[in-house]
């Protein structure tokens, strides 16, 4: 009788080190949608679902810090329509946000300049940030209107200030202080940032820090993202040899 070949099953997500800090740039909603002759914003939608079912998924497997790129600085240059979409969904999910995320006790945090937006989209914004900060469970940080170089100015600029009033002695500027005066101040560095879609690009993501992520690149566009592309690339994360600039 002929051996029956086992297939070789991949490694249990329960038996791998889960990341502590994941950041993941969603990006391919464009392409998903052209492929369908949809609209972009058809797109957004589909990955805005996506979004939730990921976060929540993060959650359940014990990832304490998920950061996603939702709107950068530089997506203000796409055409009106498709902004105006983006700020339609945001709001949409934000409403829903605070009461969808509440089982899993998330808490909400936004990165990046909240002033350009509508009032509304403010108001959402503060609402899900104060409704969610006593809650004991993953912090979600979601990036809008967030560019890394623009953090990094605003974090020059807040030392400054207080170089120029006194509060603090020019020697005593060093990495830590740098970190929190950024918008994830009192978080770790991301270990895992992820980004679909194929593109081999940082885009002004959590640029200073990034210095010792592990970078995943998947092929799948975001609106078809899964916890199985979630599980693999951490699955790629645990084979990694982090080294730290050490040997
Ligand atoms: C990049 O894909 C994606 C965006 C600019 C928008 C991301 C927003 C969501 C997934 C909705 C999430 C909702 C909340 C509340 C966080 P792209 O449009 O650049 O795709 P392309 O490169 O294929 O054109």
């Amino acid at each position: 009788m002929a051996l029956l070949k086992r297939k070789k099953s991949k490694t249990d997500i329960s038996e791998l080190n889960i990341p502590k800090h994941i950041g993941i740039i969603m990006d391919g909603n464009g392409r998903w949608a052209k492929k369908r002759h949809m609209p972009r914003s058809a797109g957004h939608n589909q990955g805005g679902k996506v979004f939730r079912k990921i976060a929540r998924y993060c959650s359940d497997i014990g990832v304490k810090y998920l950061t996603v790129y939702a709107f950068s600085t530089e997506n203000w240059k796409r055409p009106q329509e498709e902004i105006d979409a983006l700020m339609k969904l945001f709001k949409e999910y934000l409403d829903e946000a605070l009461r969808d995320f509440k089982d899993d006790s998330i808490v909400v945090r936004f990165i990046g300049d909240k002033s350009p937006f509508d009032k509304e989209l403010q108001e959402l914004m503060i609402e899900n940030e104060e409704g969610s900060k006593d809650r004991d469970g993953m912090v979600l940080n979601i990036a809008m209107n967030y560019g890394s170089r623009d953090e990094i100015v605003r974090a020059v600029k807040g030392i400054s200030e207080n170089v120029k009033n006194g509060i603090i002695d020019i020697d005593s500027i060093d990495e830590t202080m740098v970190s929190e005066y950024l918008y994830t101040a009192n978080q770790p560095d991301p270990d895992l940032i992820i980004r679909p879609s194929g593109e081999y690009r940082i885009s002004n993501f959590l640029l200073w820090q990034c210095a010792y992520s592990e970078f995943v690149i998947m092929n799948t566009l975001w609106p078809d993202f899964s916890t199985d592309d979630l599980d693999e690339a951490i699955r790629i994360f645990n084979n990694r040899n982090r080294r730290f600039g050490g040997v």
